[in-house]
């Protein structure tokens, strides 16, 4: 029989359907509260508690510390796959083919070239500008040169607006870089795979051949795949919501890189960075900063640690933390940042405030230190994160246009002044 719910309110009941995901999570279904009781709604700000949509693309078990994409473990994606291919499993929902993956190779690599009035556009900016507003400026005018929003009646046309901007955005994105390190801009080498030519375009050097360095491509690779989706998060959320609205694919995913630019979200790579330094220009000294996060008068918290999600561990930031001893001892790095970032993990893991919070490493706290050894500037950090996260958008947009779900509208409690008769300035 199936599950109900019952609410109880001044005596009346109502009773809600209780829908079982196929890993038997549990929501209740309150599609129809607010008609069935003239009008109340629920509060949950921050979105704790309220499930905004159903979904095949991504699970997550934040207790049990797993994730996996379309049925697939992270574990096993980020040891055998590569990110293209898992780009085209998160948007289409299977493993490609070697067929399959082949086209969707050649048809990237038939979009990848930009359109030469996006350099004016990117020229206007100042060198300081931070590359996540130059990113999300630049996907943004993309619309200009693609406007309208895909129709989504149309496998053909939907298939058109994913790869252009699968070949567009690693393009825009290291052109970012290039920009702020007063670099020419690369095109980029057809030749080569996605993530060596995202390399090839964000390292090359004008006056040198460029050649592709193993490790640091396999690094990359490693990274895009454990970014690349991870449900309803902050931005995603906004990719949906902005979506929902009909807005096309590169203005959804315009706003997302702006969700994602926050420090509480993919902007904690940079700040865990910066932390870091902070406290090795300071002499180094982990155990006050551990003070520092624990004391509630206090606004400094230690970035990198604490997930909405994840209150056991995160999957990812084992699979990255085993990565970056391997990129650092293969590089032959030796990086003091490192052993303070070992440092504070060692003590927060032991400390009674992080233990009782459930407060962990995450994903984060780890992959800033890859970037680095791979000479990426610390303020590119989350614009390698939004690269990752790119087929996560696009898969999440692609499956909220196809379920045509309605605009997203949550509903708020007012809690402002009630009426009050308009005074002229003079009664004032
Ligand atoms: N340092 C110190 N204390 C912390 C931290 C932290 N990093 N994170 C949470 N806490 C404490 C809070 O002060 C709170 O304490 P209290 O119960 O005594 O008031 C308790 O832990 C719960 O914190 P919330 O903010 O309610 O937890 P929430 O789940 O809402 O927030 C978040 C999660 C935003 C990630 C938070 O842990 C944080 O700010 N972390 C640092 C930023 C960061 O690393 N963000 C990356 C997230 S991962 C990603 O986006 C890929």
């Amino acid at each position: 029989m199936s599950k109900k719910a019952i609410l109880e309110i001044d005596g009346n009941k109502y009773e809600f359907p209780i829908i079982e995901g196929t890993e038997k999570e549990l929501g209740i279904d309150i599609k129809t509260l607010r008609g069935a009781t003239g009008g109340i709604t629920t509060i949950d700000p921050g979105y704790k508690n309220t499930g905004s949509c159903e979904s095949a693309i991504t699970f997550l078990d934040g207790e049990k510390g797993i994730l996996r994409y379309r049925g697939y473990s992270i574990e096993e994606l980020a040891e055998k796959a590569d990110f293209l291919e898992v780009a085209y499993l998160l948007i289409f929902g299977d493993l490609p083919t070697a067929e399959q993956l082949d086209k969707f190779d050649k048809d990237i690599k038939e979009e990848s070239h930009i359109d030469e009035d996006m350099k004016r556009i990117l020229d206007g900016f100042p060198k300081s500008a931070h590359p996540m507003g130059v990113l999300s400026s630049l996907t943004s005018a993309l619309i200009a040169f693609n406007p309208g929003s895909v129709d989504v009646d149309s496998e053909e046309a939907m298939y058109g607006a994913i790869v252009k901007i699968m070949a567009k955005f690693p393009v825009l994105a290291s052109w970012t870089m290039r920009k702020r390190k007063s670099l020419p801009l690369d095109y980029g080498d057809s030749s080569l795979g996605y993530v060596e030519n995202l390399s090839k375009m964000m390292f090359s050097r004008p006056n040198k051949t460029y050649e592709a360095n193993k490790i640091v491509n396999d690094a990359l690779d490693k990274l895009l795949i454990l970014h690349a989706d991870h449900e309803q998060n902050c931005s995603t959320s906004t990719v949906r919501i902005v979506g929902s609205s009909h807005a096309g694919l590169f203005a959804s995913l315009s706003a997302g890189i702006s969700a994602l630019w926050g420090p509480l979200h993919g902007g904690a790579n940079q700040a865990v960075i910066e932390m870091l330094e902070a406290i090795r220009e300071d002499g180094g000294d982990t155990a006050k900063y551990i003070a520092k996060a624990k004391d509630k008068e206090d606004p400094f918290r230690l970035m990198g640690f604490g997930h909405r999600v994840y209150k056991n561990f995160d999957p990812r930031a084992k699979i990255i933390k085993v990565a970056a001893e391997e990129v650092l001892g293969d590089l032959g790095i030796e990086d003091p940042v490192l052993d303070i970032a070992k440092g504070l993990a060692k003590v927060a893991l032991e400390d009674e405030y992080f233990v009782k919070r459930k407060l962990y490493p995450n994903v984060d706290f780890y992959s800033g230190i890859i970037y680095r050894a791979l000479g990426i500037p610390t303020e590119m950090f989350t614009v390698m994160f939004a690269l990752g996260r790119l087929p996560g958008w696009i898969a999440q947009w692609r499956e909220m246009r196809l379920r045509k779900e309605p605009i997203g509208r949550p509903r708020q409690i007012y809690t402002g002044e009630t009426y009050r008769a308009f005074k002229s300035v003079s009664e004032r």
